[in-house]
């Protein structure tokens, strides 16, 4: 049995699932027994392994429900291009995008895959994220969707960090298909999504809704599929242009609708009225170069629940940090600190079904721990580029 007691914390800071809000324990000790939060108390008296927290802030890990971490080589020469003035979409057009991973994917081994893919989750772990969202989607066919999601599973068998694998098949059209795009629809229902069921690793399936990649009738029927095949629906809705994504969302009942940039008050109402999450991505609007970040304030009105995520990939997001998306929804998106921590916690969590265990410090959840290097909440988006931790704890063991 291991137990180790948290002591002389500054303040615990966390969402709370009984009154629903953030917050600040002051004067308390946390005991974990077996990588479970035990007892949050004043001097809990108990015989066992000491750590000294100096009086700092703690916070719950970070849950980052929206990555796509199995892709071989960057694409910084998009980002290049994008300095002179292209576009995400001109640059898809003309051969780059999500495509131009795909080769990479397709002709790499899982060895390769396994080694890039552990290190950027070493990253990850060392940014404070203790639970990741991962999604396939360079491979576009039936053996590299395989790959890719053996690839998360491989890893997260020995990786600490928890990974949970999303199946994307239907992130872009594969070149082959592009004058057949249909034909690739059928591919996806008839035979990859049987295959990935089969395969038992995937958890979730994912589509880039968008004019441009998969329209409203295609992901109706992918995402119907998916179900049919016990895979919980999660999609990119609504990233550049309104598709009407956000309404699908909420029609085939959706965990999560994510980036929702150009969604409409329409698909805002509908998620509202059947819980959708919204999972909003402002790395992406900020790595873009866009000022178009999605209208949180709107959402959050129409009484839409917020997560936070990075959405990093090799193309229209290169960000790993949590802390900096926090930094981005609180200045650009106007967000308060304490609604950016719920976000990327335990709304995150929500939104892979997970905030039972993870998302927060209370009592019966996973030690999932951030011990930082300042006092106060707001700390944390004010250093930006800095990211002040002394420790992460994961499953109640220190991983760095
Ligand atoms: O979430 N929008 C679709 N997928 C990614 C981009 C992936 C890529 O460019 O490789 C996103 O932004
Ligand atoms: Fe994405």
């Amino acid at each position: 049995m291991s137990i180790i007691k948290l002591i002389n914390i500054g303040e615990i800071t966390t969402y709370n699932s009984y009154t629903k809000t953030i917050d600040n324990i002051k004067d308390s000790d946390i005991l974990i027994i077996d990588g479970i939060i035990d007892k949050i108390d004043k001097d809990i008296d108990a015989d066992c392994e000491i750590y000294d927290c100096q009086n700092r802030l703690i916070t719950p890990g970070f849950v980052d429900p929206h990555t796509h971490p199995v892709f071989l080589n960057g694409r910084e020469e998009e980002f290049g291009l994008r300095m002179q003035g292209a576009t995400y979409q001109e640059i898809a057009e003309k051969g780059g995008g999500i495509n131009s991973s795909v080769n990479g994917v397709r002709n790499a081994s899982t060895e390769e895959l396994v080694a890039l893919v552990t290190k950027r989750m070493d990253r990850f772990l060392k940014l404070g994220t203790t639970t990741i969202e991962a999604k396939s989607g360079y491979g576009l066919n039936v053996e590299s969707e395989l790959k890719s999601l053996e690839v998360l599973d491989l890893v997260n068998q020995n990786h600490i960090i928890d990974i949970i694998p999303t199946f994307l098949g239907a992130h872009s059209i594969p070149s082959e298909y592009k004058d057949n795009p249909d034909g690739y629809i059928d591919i996806l229902c008839n035979e990859m999504i049987p295959a990935v069921a089969e395969q038992g690793i995937a958890q979730y399936c994912d589509i880039f809704c968008e004019n441009g990649y998969f329209n409203v009738k295609q992901s109706r029927r992918i995402l119907e599929t998916a179900k049919e095949n016990g895979l919980i629906p999660r999609l990119h809705a609504d990233e550049f242009e309104d598709s009407g994504a956000a309404e699908l969302a909420a029609e085939i009942g959706a965990v999560s609708a994510d980036h929702l940039m150009a969604v409409s008050d329409e698909g805002i109402a509908k998620m509202a009225e059947t819980n959708v999450i919204a999972t909003l991505l402002p790395g992406t609007t900020f790595f873009l170069g866009s000022t178009n970040y999605a209208p949180v304030k709107k959402l959050m009105e129409a009484g839409v629940e917020i997560a936070l995520a990075t959405d990093y990939n090799p193309g229209s997001c290169h960000i790993q940090s949590m802390p900096f998306i926090i930094s981005l929804a609180c200045i650009y998106m106007g967000m308060s600190v304490e609604d950016a921590l719920i976000s990327a916690t335990f709304n995150s969590a929500k939104t892979l079904n997970l905030e039972k265990e993870i998302g927060s410090i209370e009592v019966g959840k996973k030690a999932d721990i951030i011990i930082w290097d300042l006092e106060k909440l707001i700390e944390i988006p004010y250093n930006v580029t800095d990211v002040p931790i002394i420790k992460v704890m994961k499953d109640g063991k220190y991983v760095s």
